[in-house]
């Protein structure tokens, strides 16, 4: 019976150094996050929106003994220059980063970076190859799923030709149709036009393509790919597919600067849901879009990089394979765009 007791006792006096001691000290949640956030290039109207929802998110995350500081640094298309910058930001103390690659297949510099300093890495929008996200148990992806994007674009398009025969401008029973690409190489890119122009075909829709153009996501670079297809085909594009709002607005831009009437435009379908591209749904210029969750991402993101710090994840942080958070898409018409717009508080 004393030996019991003496045991107990040694055990409590045991819990109690252990609690009191280092091991106690570790698992309390350090309070400062000091967020490093490199971006391919800010001037990308997508990025540009997403940054600042991830700034909001994160500035919201401060208070309660928690003080959580972003820096954001912008590579302007090097892949080079983001690889100082992130050797800058780890250097300048930074204990989480949030990553925007510019080549999506040349992370190793950094996840090394990370590796040596043990700074965690989240990498958002622009997804690493499965292989080297194996490099390191620490790196973790936020984005959305490319498929879904483009399955809904297509579904957008079904519905609208389905239901307004007017878009089949010359009446022959198909749709001639354009499509503006982003980067190639872009996870996004190539899975987005694949999958709206099968969901098209797979809803009845018999497809004529006439033409494609690459504009790297960008509106300036559409309009002119756009003005060089609609010199080779004038009057018989009824479809332009546009792997983002940026370059459906682009290949309007395109129309209005060729002084084409508007009852002679064809329908254009865009993805993101940017502030400029849910009010051309509203206005009727663009016909759909499919909203890209930036609030959600950022939201996500932040979360996340408050935890890898603190080493607490949340647990309604949802994860695919352990590491990836993919946020759904959701389809964008004039019926409910002003929703998206107010959302994104605008
Ligand atoms: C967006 C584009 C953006 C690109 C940048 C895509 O997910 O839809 O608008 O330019 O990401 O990486
Ligand atoms: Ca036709």
């Amino acid at each position: 019976m004393r030996k019991w007791r003496f045991a107990a006792g040694l055990l409590f006096v045991l819990l109690g150094i252990l609690l009191f001691s280092g091991c106690g000290r570790q698992t309390a949640a350090p309070d400062k996050v000091y967020v490093g956030v490199a971006c391919y290039n800010e001037s990308d109207v997508f990025i540009g929106e997403l940054i600042d929802c991830l700034k909001e998110e994160l500035n919201g995350l401060s208070g309660d003994g928690m003080e959580t500081m972003v820096t954001i640094r912008d590579a302007a298309g090097s892949q080079r220059t983001q690889n100082d910058q992130v050797k800058a930001l780890i250097d300048e103390g930074s204990n989480v980063l949030c990553i925007n690659l510019v080549d999506r297949a040349d992370p190793s510099e950094i996840i090394d970076l990370a590796r040596e300093n043990d700074v965690p890495v989240i990498f958002f929008n622009r997804e690493p190859v499965a292989e080297d996200m194996m490099q390191w148990e620490k790196l973790y992806y936020v984005g959305a799923k490319a498929k879904q994007s483009g399955v809904m674009q297509g579904e957008l398009a079904a519905e609208l030709i389905h239901s307004d025969r007017r878009v089949d401008r010359n009446r022959d029973g198909k749709i001639q149709y354009v499509v503006l690409e982003g980067e190639p190489g872009h996870q996004d890119s190539i899975i987005r036009t694949e999958n709206a122009v099968d969901t098209l075909k797979n809803n009845g829709i018999e497809l004529e393509k006439l033409s494609y153009g690459i504009a790297n996501w960008n509106r300036a670079q559409a309009q002119n790919r756009m003005m060089q297809m609609i010199g080779q085909h004038s009057n018989e594009i009824e479809l332009v597919l546009a792997n983002n709002d940026d370059m459906a607005l682009g290949a309007i831009d395109a129309y209005a600067k060729l002084n084409i009437t508007e009852s002679a435009f064809p329908v254009f379908f865009g993805i993101d849901g940017t502030d400029a591209g849910l009010r051309a749904v509203m206005d009727g210029k663009l016909a759909g879009t499919v909203y890209n969750d930036k609030e959600g991402q950022a939201a996500a993101m932040a979360r996340l990089a408050v935890s890898l710090v603190s080493g607490s994840v949340p647990e309604d942080l949802e994860f695919e394979n352990g590491r990836y958070i993919y946020l759904p898409y959701y389809k964008v018409t004039i019926a409910n765009a002003e929703e998206f717009l107010d959302k994104a508080g605008k």
